[in-house]
This record gives structure tokens, sequence and C-alpha cells, in this order.
């Protein structure tokens, strides 16, 4: 027992020591009293004392190291900063990575590639997956043999899944009008990879559900991230989103509504109607038409005389007569959209309707329906500006003068009551061209018979088509007998009602003669 040497007073003696005083001689004179205390051999001391003599007296800072608590403590700490080092370190790179290496592309909700990048995405996926069932190559990523490069080939191959999807529904309007509904499974809110042309883009799509628009829609923001070395492909995969779009619009006009200070498209884009569909009196459509191809044409005469590049038109008569039908058929033919004001809408003011005008998407006609509506306001209130509304008279014709731009505007105007109409808004410049629309005449009822019963398409039989043309004159004969056509040459009959007409006895022309024959004698007995 090595402490057992000696009495508690030589060790306490030996521990207070300080390195200076304990020399050789001390040494000797504790061996001799320890000697003399204690019968142990010298032999068994010298090595004991041989280490206290050795072992210098201990610092603070040996004090510390030799505190397990201590040093368990300092232990954690410096294990936890290290890793907190570490981990600002890989933030750090990872953060220089992205810079250096990585780019985003930000799409906000109220972007146009917005929509055209889901509806991409959606083909571009289902493309993809189809062509590695078939085995097929794919048409946007360049052909890559297995056995030259097969690390390669394995990437080309690979196409990641998306397990979070939303769903986006369409209702599509056939020519005949019957509606079809389909489903595109798009990328959900959250993360995805997918592959374009062999880059690997990280995709995030954010919804935001404190920030609503007014039609309670919350914001959403796509995030697109690739390696820097392939940043062109972002512009590669927004010019085919966007073709993809303007495909699937082909043969369609969409129709715009206002939303806050931008225009937005309302419902899915609506088949075009042939110009042909629309039977307007003789020559009235020719007419319109011919004006607006003319204006079409001299972008650059008018902007030689520096006027305003715009062209307003006011279709003005009862209702039915297919005044809208024709805006609607016109937009379609000159492969227009259609951007709708209505000029009743709560909280439009003169500055947003004015920023309206002056910021239609490209290739759209500007449709003002039933403007003598604000007109009647303003009467009735008989101060500037409109009950219910708060454009006022001024402001309306401020946003039709609009800003001199030498971007191109087409403006349609349309009312019942054309006399209800103030000067000031009809005069040249804000309406260079009035067109009555009105009801029906004996060459547009001659011209819907036909188109409803008549030999279109070259089907019927030569009797029938005779007995087609007595059917038409018979029942022109019984609407002038019935004094339809007395006046001013009109039917008293709208072409709407018309339409209602034959379209309730569809298959049957003696019908609608029938039909006729009976309201005039009803009529005639009243
Ligand atoms: N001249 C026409 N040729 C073919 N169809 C017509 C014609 N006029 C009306 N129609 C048919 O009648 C319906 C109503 O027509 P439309 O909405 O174009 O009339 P409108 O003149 O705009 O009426 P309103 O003044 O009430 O707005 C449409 O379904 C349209 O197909
Ligand atoms: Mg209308």
């Amino acid at each position: 027992m090595p402490f057992g040497i000696g009495s508690k007073n030589t060790v306490h003696a030996v521990d207070n020591a300080s390195p200076q005083s304990t020399s050789e001689s001390q040494l000797a004179a504790l061996t001799q009293t320890a000697q003399a205390q204690d019968p142990i051999a010298p032999s068994d001391i010298v090595p004991i004392v041989r280490d206290i003599k050795s072992e210098p007296p201990k610092s603070w800072k040996d004090n510390i190291a030799s505190n397990p608590l201590l040093t368990a403590g300092v232990g954690v700490v410096g294990f936890t900063a290290s890793l907190a080092v570490a981990r600002k370190s890989i933030m750090f790179l990872a953060d220089a990575v992205k810079r250096h290496y990585l780019i985003k592309l930000e799409i906000p909700i109220r972007d146009q590639s917005y929509a055209w990048f889901l509806q991409w995405i959606h083909q571009h996926q289902r493309n993809l997956a189809q062509a590695n069932r078939g085995g097929i190559a794919q048409a946007d990523a360049p052909h890559v043999s297995p056995f030259t490069s097969p690390i390669k080939y394995l990437f080309t191959r690979y196409t990641p899944r998306t397990h979070y999807l939303s769903v986006a529904t369409t209702l599509s309007q056939h020519e005949n009008g019957s509606i079809s509904t389909s489903f595109a499974l798009l990328p959900g809110i959250g993360n995805h990879i997918f592959r374009y042309k062999n880059a690997f883009i990280r995709m995030e799509r954010t919804r935001e559900l404190k920030n609503l628009d007014p039609q309670g829609i919350p914001w959403e923001t796509i995030s697109l991230t690739t390696l820097y070395a392939h940043r062109n492909i972002f512009t590669e995969l927004l010019s085919a989103a966007q073709e993809q779009a303007l495909k699937s619009q082909e043969g369609k006009t969409t129709i715009y509504t206002s939303w806050m200070t931008e225009w937005r498209a309302f419902g899915q884009p609506k088949t075009k109607r042939p110009l042909s569909s629309v039977i307007l009196d003789q020559g009235i459509k020719e007419k319109i038409v011919e004006d607006i191809n003319d204006f079409l044409g001299s972008g650059k005469w008018y902007q030689d005389r520096g006027i305003p590049y715009r062209r307003g038109y006011l279709l003005y008569g009862p209702p039915g007569s297919g005044k809208s039908s024709f805006i609607k058929a016109l937009a379609g033919d000159l492969n227009y959209d259609i951007c709708l004001v209505n000029l009743s809408e709560r909280g439009l003011t003169d500055d947003r309707l004015n920023h309206l005008l002056s910021n239609m998407p490209t290739r759209s006609i500007a449709l003002l329906e039933d403007v003598d509506a604000a007109f009647n306001n303003r009467k009735q209130k008989n101060e500037e500006g409109y009950s219910g509304a708060n454009v006022t008279f001024s402001g309306l014709l401020n946003a039709l003068d609009g800003v001199a731009s030498s971007e191109e505007r087409i403006l349609f105007l349309t009312t019942n009551y054309k006399e209800k109409l103030d000067e000031a808004l009809v005069r040249p410049g804000r309406v260079d061209m009035a067109v009555e629309i009105g009801l029906a005449t004996e060459w547009q009822v001659e011209r819907m018979f036909q188109r409803f019963y008549g030999d279109d398409e070259g089907e019927l039989e030569p009797e029938r088509k005779e007995r087609v043309n007595e059917l038409c004159r018979e029942f022109i004969e019984v609407l002038r007998a019935s004094g339809a056509f007395e006046g001013e040459g009109k039917s008293g009959i709208s072409t709407a009602e018309l339409q209602g007409l034959f379209v309730y006895h569809k298959h049957s022309p003696e019908d609608v003669v029938a039909t006729a024959k009976a309201m005039v004698q009803a009529k005639q007995s009243n």
C-alpha cells in the first residue's frame, strides 16, 4: 500500500513542499524520518519518492484537464460546435454550389407561362412514360446507344415519378355544341423532379393560403432549378410549353375578363364559330369585315400620320339580332381573342378601365356590351357617374381615347338603344363605324331557312330539295302576309326567334310553316 508509508504529517509535508524548497537533503531527511517511524525498506520508498519528485505540481489547466466532468462537458461543447461549424460549412457550400452551379427560374401564377407550363408538364410526363413503356426513343432526347454509353443511356431511360398530383378538369365544347370533360393529373404542391432533354429539373410548386385573389384563388409559384450548365433549357422548355398551348388553342377563341388590373382567360377557349353561320342583312357582314381588314393592314399609314392606331365599331339593334354572335365569329375569323368589359362591374374605376383598355393581350378585340346601360344610369343620377358602378362618363370617354399607342386596338360597342347614347361617345375616333343590326329581313329569313333545311351538304334528293325551296317560299309568304315585312321591310321577328323556331322543328320544315300559319291566324283572330 504505497500511501500507507509515512505518517499523515509526512505526506502533508511532501504535499506542501514547494518545488523550489524540495532539495536533495530534504529528501534524504525525509527518507530517514520515514525509516525511523516505519520499518519499511528504503528500496520500497525510493520509487514513490522518485514519483513525487518527478511529478510537477498541477497548474489550473491540469486541474481542469484531470476533472472528468469538466472534460466531458468541454467534449460535448466542442462536438456540438464542430457540428454547427460543419453544418454552416455545408450550408455555405450548398449555397455556393447553388449560386455557381445551379440556376433557378420562378413562374408566378399570374404569368401566362404558369398555365402553359402546367399543361406542358402533364403532356411531357405522359410522353416520357409512354416512350419508356414502349421502349421508344423520346422525341425530345437525343438518341444514345446502350452499348457505347451505358450510363448516359440509363439516364435517358430514367423518368422520375411524381407522387403528389393535383387534378385539372377541362370542359371542351365541340363544334356541334356538345361538351366533353377531361382530367389532367398535374404535379401537385411540393417538390418534383423531371427530366427534359437529358437535364434533370427540380420543380417546386408552392401555394400561399394567406394570399388570395378576389376570386379566392390562392397565390401560387412554380420554381424550376437545374444545373447552370443547362441554363438554356428553360427558354427551350417555355417555348415548347407556349407552342403546345397555342396549338391546343388553334381553332378557338379565348374570352378574357378583367381581374383587378389585368386580363384573365374566362373558362376554356371556345370553339370558333364560323362567320358564315351568322346571317346578317345583305352586305352588312362584308362591309364590316372589309373595313376591319383594311384597318389591320394600315398600321404604317396610321403611324406615318401620327393617328392613334385604333378603330371603334358600334353595333346597335334589337335583342337577338346577332350582334354578340357576329363579334365572336369575327374574332375567330381574324384569329383574335376577346376582352370582355362589363361597365357595370362593381369596383371598376376610371383608372382601371383605362389601364385595362391600354393593356390588352395582343391580338384581341375589346368588347363593351350594352353600353347604353351606363348612360341610363348616368341620366338617372344626373351627374358624372353611373349608379352601381364607379366608372364615370368622362372616364369611359378617356379610356376609349386611350393613350397614344402604336399597338392596334379594335373596340366593339353594342347596344339595343342607340338613341340613348351620348353624342360624345359615338363621335369619330371613338366610334368610327356604327352599324344597325336589325330584325330579320326577307333575305335573312331565306338564308336561315336554307341553312337549317337546305342542301348545304349536297345530300338531298332533287325532289326533296325542290320541296324545301317551296316550303321556304311559303314560310316567307306567311310572314309577309302577317305584315311582318311592312314598314322598314322588317319581319318583326328576330333572327334569334327564327333560330328558336327552327331548332324546335329541326327535322321538319313542314312543321315550321304549319306553326307560322297557326301563329299568324291566332294573331289575326285576336
Ligand atoms: N343573325 C343571326 N345569325 C345567326 N344566328 C343568330 C343571328 N341572330 C341571332 N342568332 C342566334 O340567336 C342567339 C342570340 O344572338 P346574340 O346573342 O348574338 O344576339 P344579340 O344581338 O347580341 O342580342 P342582345 O342585344 O340581347 O345582346 C344566338 O344563339 C345566335 O346564334
Ligand atoms: Mg349581345
